[in-house]
């Protein structure tokens, strides 16, 4: 398991205090609060990725992560623990929600929400009422408003389940993301492994020189183990972590569901039977 929190890192809490032309004066300070999840374990590989990525930030500028993995992986989990981990930076964030993927601007709502701006509940509407250019006339927002936000220090934008985000808000973010240059902002963008409804720009991105991509794969035995401890309250043997790691294909989410949906006492012998967890079965 994952021990007490890392050291922060220095940084200044930044609240951002302007507010993008024409909107309404911040309502309230930037959204960053997150309950520690105390029974998270292992990713020491991936935090140490986006450590590095948030170190490359304040010495050398924008920085951008695409997050992927499958459904129940832990991603989201992951970027929680990650904030977690660095309590004074700037985080801006938003998540993309099937039921918003056609709402032009759901997502830039959000995250200008995120930032105590409050023009972004303007562009939220389902009717196009911005100019043609309108991508470029948000970015141009989201740009002015991340670097006003940075002047203090780094900021962290994080767009959960992206995939799901509507188009408009993220070719307005891919117009800042690309300009941001040397502000020290990182963009995380949290996708399935089959991320085709993200613009290609902000893959490309991820790719390139100034990003990175961050595999969240299966949890380790020992992390299951780990998990299943905290999940029981009682030690759970190594062989019996490993055959409930290898049953669930080392998914947190599974590895949960199984945990729940079978009497504690199951997990203490050597060989249980292992049902399909509920969550995947049928
Ligand atoms: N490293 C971890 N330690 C402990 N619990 C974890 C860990 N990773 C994930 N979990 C738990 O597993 C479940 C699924 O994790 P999470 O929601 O982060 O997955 P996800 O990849 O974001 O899924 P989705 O693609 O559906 O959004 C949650 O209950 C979460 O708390
Ligand atoms: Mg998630």
């Amino acid at each position: 398991m994952r021990g007490a929190p890392r050291s922060a890192s220095g940084t200044t809490n930044s609240g951002p205090a302007d507010t993008i032309p024409g909107a309404p004066p911040p309502l309230r300070p930037a959204c960053r609060a997150t309950p520690r999840d105390e029974a998270f374990v292992g990713r020491e590989h991936e935090l140490g990725v986006l450590d590095t990525l948030l170190a490359q930030v304040r010495t050398d500028g924008a920085r951008i992560a695409l997050v992927r993995g499958a459904p129940g992986i832990g991603k989201t989990a992951l970027v929680r623990r990650f904030l977690d981990d660095h309590p004074h930076l700037t985080a801006v964030r938003g998540s993309g929600d099937e039921g918003e993927a056609t709402i032009s601007y759901a997502l830039v709502d959000q995250l200008f929400g995120s930032m105590g701006l409050g023009g972004g509940a303007l562009l939220a509407h389902i009717e196009r009422v911005l100019p043609v250019e309108e991508p470029i006339v948000v970015g141009r927002l989201i740009l002015a408003a991340l670097i006003r936000s940075s002047v203090a220090g780094p900021v962290v934008v994080v767009v959960d389940d992206a995939h799901w985000a509507d188009v408009d808000s993220l070719r307005a973010l891919l117009f800042a993301v690309r300009r941001l240059g040397a502000y020290p902002v990182l963009t995380i963008l949290v996708v399935p492994p089959d991320e085709a409804r993200l613009p290609a720009g902000l893959g490309r991105l991820a790719e390139g020189h100034t990003g990175i991509t961050v595999e969240v794969g299966r949890l380790k035995p020992t992390d299951v183990q780990a998990l299943a401890a905290a999940a029981t309250g009682s030690p759970v043997p190594g062989l019996v972590a490993h055959r409930l790691c290898a049953h669930t294909l080392g998914n947190p989410r599974h590895v949960l569901a199984l945990l729940m949906e079978t009497p504690a006492d199951h997990w203490q012998g050597w060989e249980p039977v292992l049902p399909a967890p509920g969550c995947s079965a049928g």
